[in-house]
């Protein structure tokens, strides 16, 4: 439950680690889930399993690193979440600040570049302001990008785009015949990245949450019972290895 895990100073090398690079997802969404339950199993409260919850994601975040992953999506908390107690959002939506404060160095070091999708604007100040600032700091890396769905909402982030979309077309900077599933997707919080090429869910619901729900259209799916803090390099490379027998058609044959 310590914070002080250590992120990037591991004494593994390339070779004692197994992975190939040959067909790595290019771009990894996570539904991390299964933290309350975490804390349940051991009697201890919910929000200390979301503390937990930030030593898995630095985990990931390392493994994701080692295999060139290209972007991380994780999911830390949906426009749903709001319906929780107040104090257990409250700590929710503290931990950015907590993991950026003690981790910003070492992902600036590993040349990580942080990106946030959802409302971040209606989020409280010290939310915003650590993950604006860690937005900033790292805008220039061209390793890992770590996107942090917080206040994220799938059907939300759809209606705005359309709101801003019909905006454009009224004021003539768009036409309805130039619209396309490409430029639509310009109007998403996901302008310009890639769209998912694995999901992963752990905590054995399997559902998508509003989590992505245009850009998971093609997406691959991977499901397990592990409970977010529990969630390992193992597990993780378990779905990448899963990932690389499937055969993706996109409707053809
Ligand atoms: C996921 O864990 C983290 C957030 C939704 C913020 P949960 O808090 O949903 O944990 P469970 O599903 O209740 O176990
Ligand atoms: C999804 O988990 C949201 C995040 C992991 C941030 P939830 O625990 O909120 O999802 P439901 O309520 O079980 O669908
Ligand atoms: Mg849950």
């Amino acid at each position: 439950m310590s914070m002080k895990i250590p992120f990037f100073n591991n004494k593994q090398t390339k070779e004692s680690f197994h992975y190939t690079e040959d067909n790595t997802p290019d771009h990894i969404a996570i539904i991390m889930d299964g933290n309350g339950r975490w804390a349940r199993n051991r009697g201890m409260p919910r929000v200390v399993g979301h503390k937990e919850g930030l030593s898995a994601v630095v985990k990931i975040v390392k493994v994701a690193v080692k295999c060139k992953v290209k972007v991380l999506t994780l999911y830390a908390f949906s426009t749903e979440n709001w319906k929780r107690p107040n104090a257990e959002v409250d700590f929710i939506l503290r931990l950015p600040k907590e993991f950026l404060t003690i981790y910003l160095p070492d992902l600036i070091a590993n040349n990580v570049r942080i990106e946030a999708i959802g409302d971040i604007e209606n989020l409280p100040t010290y939310t915003r302001e650590a993950v604006q600032h860690a937005i900033d700091r790292t805008r220039d890396n061209d390793g890992l990008q770590m996107t942090i769905a917080l206040n994220y909402g799938s059907r939300h982030e759809i209606l705005n785009a359309m709101k801003k979309m019909i905006a454009d077309v009224n004021e003539a900077k768009l036409s309805l015949d130039e619209l396309d599933e490409q430029r639509f997707s310009r109007y998403l919080h996901t302008a310009g990245m890639t769209e998912p090429d694995l999901l992963i869910r752990t905590g054995g619901e399997k559902r998508l949450s509003n989590f992505l729900l245009w850009q998971l259209a093609y997406t691959e799916f991977w499901f397990t019972d592990v409970l977010w803090p529990d969630f390992s390099e193992k597990e993780f490379m378990h779905a990448l290895e899963e990932y690389r027998q499937r055969k993706r058609r996109y409707g053809g044959i």
